[in-house]
């Protein structure tokens, strides 16, 4: 077996970044601080909403989310079955159920299974926009909007008296930059998180951040900052305020988290979204039209879905689907491109085939769209140093490992 020598990501670490973050160094201020706020205010432009609130990471915004709109024991929160861990475990955290959902052919919730999925414990949907594609959001509105389903609605919390029906809290991960009938992803529902870990489009090494969009019976400008005392220890004075010439006095009125980002990480986010749509969709774009050109005539392969005339993928990943195989034979043929020097990855396993939910009594049997998909897939890498050869080192491989197996 020959060692791995194209990752399945690498984030961009060029002069830009490393000027940004030297400038932080030399500022001798590393903590949640100017450059975070920069940051925040400028996703907010971009997504084209008024308040966003960066985290350290997208696990900890969602888990965020779902304690202010008062998530126990108890209640119920509507999942795809298709997604990675932490969208499920953020729920079973907070003491509540899953509900999963399985999903439609573009690996998305399928919005008609959903309401047979909501009871009078639902509380919260929690979309995925798997890969970057964004989910069908007109749809998952209007159901929620619904007499019916609102009828459903137990109001427990002055938070969900206030809404009055199921809080969308959107899982958007991947999708940072994904676009549904021209609105920016995290312009469309109540809440949305992003997630800048290490493997993501736009990366701060870890973190995230929260979009407030909710309706008007909420004041968005207030929540921020609430939610920004949240974030660290519920203190009344961040650790910049407390900086400042005779303001070392704070209070503490809840038992907050420490959820905050730090300036180094933003140092990253900053150079990054400034060149976002210029270089890096761009050239996700061309590695996708490379990919697409290279396997379309292939009888064997299934193209994954990224444009339509009312969605744009942010293209995280490319998730090729390999027709009519098992999961056996497809794992054959990651085994033997693993062999070839190339990191492809899987994305997801279905939470059901995890101890932890398989031992709660979910069954991969009752999804069988997730279950066929997630057999047939096969992550290829999309980066934006990603060179045309390496490009064609992994369609080679892909093609060579694929012919090989079935
Ligand atoms: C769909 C999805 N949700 C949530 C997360 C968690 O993101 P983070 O690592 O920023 O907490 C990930 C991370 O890969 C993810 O893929």
């Amino acid at each position: 077996m020959t060692k791995n020598k194209l990752p399945f990501y690498k984030p961009r670490t060029d002069e830009k970044i490393i000027e940004e973050v030297a400038d932080t160094i030399r500022s001798g201020w590393f903590t949640t601080g100017p450059k975070t706020k920069r940051f925040e205010k400028e996703i907010a432009k971009y997504v084209g909403i008024d308040h966003v609130l960066c985290v350290n990471a997208a696990t900890s915004g969602l888990e965020l989310m779902l304690r202010w709109f008062g998530i126990k024991e108890g209640d119920e929160v509507i999942v795809p079955v298709y997604t990675y861990c932490a969208t499920a475990n953020v729920v079973v955290r907070c003491g509540a159920k899953p509900v999963m959902v399985d999903i439609r052919d573009d690996f998305n919730i399928d919005v008609s299974k959903i309401k047979a999925a909501i009871t009078e414990k639902t509380k919260v949907i929690i979309p995925v926009d798997i890969a970057g594609f964004p989910c069908d959001y007109d749809e998952i509105m209007e159901l929620i909007n619904k007499s019916e389903v609102k009828g459903k609605f137990k109001s427990e919390t002055e938070e969900q008296e206030k809404l009055g029906r199921i809080l969308v809290l959107s899982d958007a991960a991947h999708s940072f930059g994904g676009l549904f009938s021209e609105n920016k992803i995290g312009s469309l529902t109540d809440i949305t998180v992003f997630s800048f870990h290490a493997v993501k489009n736009l990366t701060t090494g870890e973190g995230g951040a929260i979009c407030l969009n909710l309706p008007n019976q909420f004041d968005n400008a207030e929540l921020y900052q609430i939610h920004n005392t949240n974030i660290l220890h519920g203190q009344s004075s961040d650790a910049l305020e407390k900086n400042k010439i005779n303001k070392w006095n704070y209070d503490v009125k809840s038992a907050g988290y420490k959820f905050n980002m730090t300036d180094v990480q933003a140092c990253f986010g900053l150079v990054e979204l400034k060149r976002y749509e210029q270089e890096n969709l761009p050239m996700r774009k061309s590695i996708f039209h490379n990919y697409d050109s290279a396997f379309t005539s292939f009888e064997w392969a299934q193209l994954p879905e990224y444009n339509t005339s009312s969605k744009s993928s942010s293209m995280h990943y490319y998730a090729l689907r390999i027709k009519n195989i098992s999961e056996d034979r497809r794992n054959q043929i990651i085994d033997l491109i693993f062999n070839q020097g190339i990191n492809v990855n899987v994305h997801f396993k279905p939470l059901p085939m995890l101890t932890f939910y398989k031992n709660l009594g979910y069954k991969m049997n009752d999804f069988p769209v997730a279950y066929d998909n997630y057999c047939r897939e096969i992550s290829l890498p999309v980066y934006f140093d990603l060179t045309e050869e390496q490009q064609q080192q992994i369609i080679d491989a892909v093609i060579s490992s694929v012919n090989e197996v079935i």
